[in-house]
């Protein structure tokens, strides 16, 4: 069949500044979804049990190289997740050595796997302290987990009661702000003109809170943060297509099984890494700002992370629509791939 027509498009191979691939059967199956199109990627280090220490990330990343398939080439870029045991010259040496390229923090309770987070932050301040010494990043999900807030609320209510109190204590300390889902967020970041940065998923610059809960509830469309009004949507697009280097993509595709989401209380995530890149075309294309695609996925993340944008290439062809399977198989069971509910015009060819 004929394109409807040939545009094409090559930019540098992107990267992924949050990524989720689990562990074992599930880590066999996501890791080449991702490796496709992706160079590197920021590993998130909520397993059970979590990845806390130098010797864990170090152990986690032998398994995620040992997990490729042959012929495929990626660079995991470990972190260690946060808890008020962390001990502040394990994390030093683990970024000195090129073991951990950040910390994750996770406020106890807000999501998956998070029991292990932090409660108290001033039990956190010499690692925080440490960090902000060596230049190592904290990535941070944004989320009060007060059971007082409204779950729409919670990443507006994370920046001013937590995130502003740990940047003024700590100036020096270098935070990204992941996922995020409010036009408030947005404006934070655009206002801070040192040491902040901010990831935005694939999903959340597609989906707002009435393709999870109109028309019947979507279960593949449920993470957290949860999606926010269109307002927040648009904001994040206009964040995202702008090219200011504070805002680049982590997709956060976190696979879980059908069974695990598809039940009375089921999980958060969204699995995005197969069609990633042809989404994102899509979105950029639609805004009429293909000619920022790049800078979203392949240069602002490296420059915030101090690291070489990548000197490969992928190029992305736009003709008929492409389809992705709707799901993948794994030995655990089959993972929904996300439905952007719109045709995707844009495929990588190489
Ligand atoms: O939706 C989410 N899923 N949000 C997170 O923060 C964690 C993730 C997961 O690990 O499944
Ligand atoms: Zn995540």
């Amino acid at each position: 069949m004929p394109s409807t027509d040939d545009r094409t498009l090559t930019i540098r191979r992107p990267d992924d500044w949050h990524l989720h691939l689990r562990d074992g059967n599930m880590l066999r199956a996501v890791l080449p979804e991702t490796a496709r199109h992706f160079a590197r990627a920021i590993i998130m280090p909520n397993l059970v049990p979590p990845v806390v220490t130098a010797q864990d990330a170090l152990d986690y990343r032998n398994r995620i190289v040992e997990a490729l398939p042959e012929g495929m080439s990626f660079t995991p870029l470990m972190t260690l997740y946060l808890t008020e045991e962390t001990d502040p010259e394990d994390v030093a040496q683990a970024y000195e050595n090129g073991i951990a390229a950040a910390v994750k923090l996770y406020p106890a309770g807000a999501t998956t796997n998070s029991a292990s987070g932090v409660t108290d932050f001033n039990k956190v301040r010499p690692v925080l302290d440490k960090m902000a010494e060596i230049g190592m990043p904290l990535c941070v999900h944004g989320e009060v987990t007060s059971p007082a807030i409204d779950i729409f609320d919670r990443e507006a209510a994370f920046i001013d009661t937590v995130l502003k109190p740990i940047r003024k204590k700590n100036p020096d300390l270098r935070i990204v702000m992941e996922h995020i889902t409010t036009q408030d967020a947005v404006d934070y970041v655009r206002d801070q003109h040192r040491n902040l940065a901010a990831t935005i998923t694939t999903h959340h610059l597609i989906i707002n809170r009435n393709h999870i809960l109109a028309g019947g509830i979507k279960p593949h469309y449920y993470c957290l943060p949860v999606a926010k009004r269109e307002q927040h949507r648009i904001a994040l697009v206009q964040a995202a297509i702008s090219g200011d280097k504070r805002f680049f993509l982590g997709t956060d595709s976190a696979p879980h099984t059908d069974p695990a989401k598809l039940q009375p209380c089921g999980c958060a995530g969204v699995f995005s890494a197969p069609n990633t890149m042809s989404c994102l075309a899509e979105v950029f294309d639609a805004a009429g700002a293909l000619s920022k695609l790049e800078a979203f996925t392949s240069l602002n993340g490296p420059a915030f992370y101090n690291l070489p944008a990548n000197t490969e290439t992928i190029t992305l062809e736009h003709g008929d629509p492409v389809t992705y399977p709707s799901q993948i198989h794994t030995d655990d069971g089959p993972v929904t791939v996300f439905d952007p509910g719109f045709p995707l015009h844009w495929r990588v060819t190489d």
